[in-house]
């Protein structure tokens, strides 16, 4: 893997070693990161002269990364295809054959845990008009991920990503009306929706080839560690980790896309929120190691304030992944600092 002169580095050419903070050691641009002119330009701004990448012809490596993402989007389709029937057919009441998506589920977790930019990807994939769909399959992305960060052995990675799918299956037997409601629920349409950790258990139970893990991430998955979820109260030893992770991953993907009653928030407000219920309501082991890889993603994003202003994050505070530095202009706000400011939007 060659040393360059940055002033050598040219847009394609991907990182094969992260860029850090000589002061502090904080992760400025994670490996793998693909050089733009905009990346470039600000690895020389900081004073750094040298970066490690992957190959100096990068036509390759690009090539690379165009077939990984078209695998990507191709495996995902797929998986989308087969769940999609899988869970049409607990619809109409018939017993779901885990095993149809089980080679699917292999390639795509391969892809997932190789990948270098999944958020990113996730963002791109296709969308689809079905929120409950949509919403099983980016959680098993995401939990997958998280596991892998977890150093979960393969097995349990896939058993994760059966949670991701499956965690919500019960609420198919939720009327469309409280599903869909435009509003609020009120408390006896809670009481029902709350229903979908018990049916959901009940189904997987129910299906040869499901481990007792996934059904208990059905059930557990909005079970808090203060013992203030349900559909059991259960407090944190009780709960499966399994359901730890997909609690996480599910807030987080629900919080950051659109759905009928609410536009999406940023991933900053997401893992803020995050952030906060680790004191009480989430693991906080799982909670930190999801934050803190999380936030790296963002390094070189251009985001938008809720003072209006556009700009590029450029640096991941190590204690608080959340607070990023932005370079505004010629300037620097520094959101540790500026508690009143806040990420609205990822642009890119
Ligand atoms: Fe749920």
């Amino acid at each position: 893997m060659p040393i360059i002169d940055i002033k050598e580095a040219m847009p394609g050419m991907v990182l094969s070693k992260n860029i850090e903070n000589e002061e502090n050691g904080i992760t400025l641009i994670t490996s793998g990161t693909v050089l733009n002119s905009r990346i470039i330009e600000r690895i020389s701004s900081i004073g750094i002269k040298y970066v490690h990448i992957f190959q100096k012809i990068e036509e390759d490596k690009e090539l690379l990364i165009v077939e990984e993402e078209y695998e990507l989007q191709e495996t995902h389709k797929e998986f989308a295809d087969k769940t999609k029937k899988l869970l049409h057919s607990i619809q109409l009441g018939k017993k779901p054959v885990i095993t149809e998506i089980s080679d699917v589920m292999d390639d795509l977790i391969n892809q997932v845990t190789k990948s270098n930019n999944v958020l990113g990807k996730l963002r791109q994939l296709q969308k689809e008009s079905d929120y409950l769909f949509e919403h099983s399959i980016k959680v098993s992305m995401l939990a997958t991920m998280l596991a892998k960060w977890l150093n979960y052995s393969n097995k349990d990675l896939k058993l994760i990503g059966y949670a991701g799918v499956f965690h919500d299956i019960g609420k198919l037997k939720i009327s469309h009306d409280i599903l869909n409601k435009a509003g609020k629920l009120n408390s006896r349409e809670f009481e029902i929706m709350k229903k979908h950790t018990v049916y959901g258990y009940n189904i997987l139970q129910d299906t040869i080839g499901v481990s007792k893990s996934v059904a208990l991430s059905a059930l557990q998955h909005h079970e808090r560690e203060d013992g203030s979820g349900y559909p059991l109260g259960f407090k944190s030893e009780k709960i499966h980790e399994f359901a730890q992770i997909i609690a996480i991953c599910d807030i987080f993907n629900a919080m950051t896309t659109d759905k009928v009653y609410k536009s999406k928030q940023s991933p900053f407000k997401a893992a803020e929120y995050i952030a906060r219920c680790s004191f009480n309501k989430l693991n906080p082991r799982i909670a930190r190691v999801f934050l803190d890889n999380i936030s790296k993603f963002y390094v070189g994003n251009v985001v938008k304030l809720n003072t209006g202003d556009i700009g590029e994050i450029i640096l991941i505070h190590k204690n608080e992944p959340t607070r990023p530095v932005i370079k505004v202009g010629e300037g620097f706000v520094d959101l540790l600092i500026e508690k009143n400011i806040e990420i609205e939007e990822v642009i890119n």
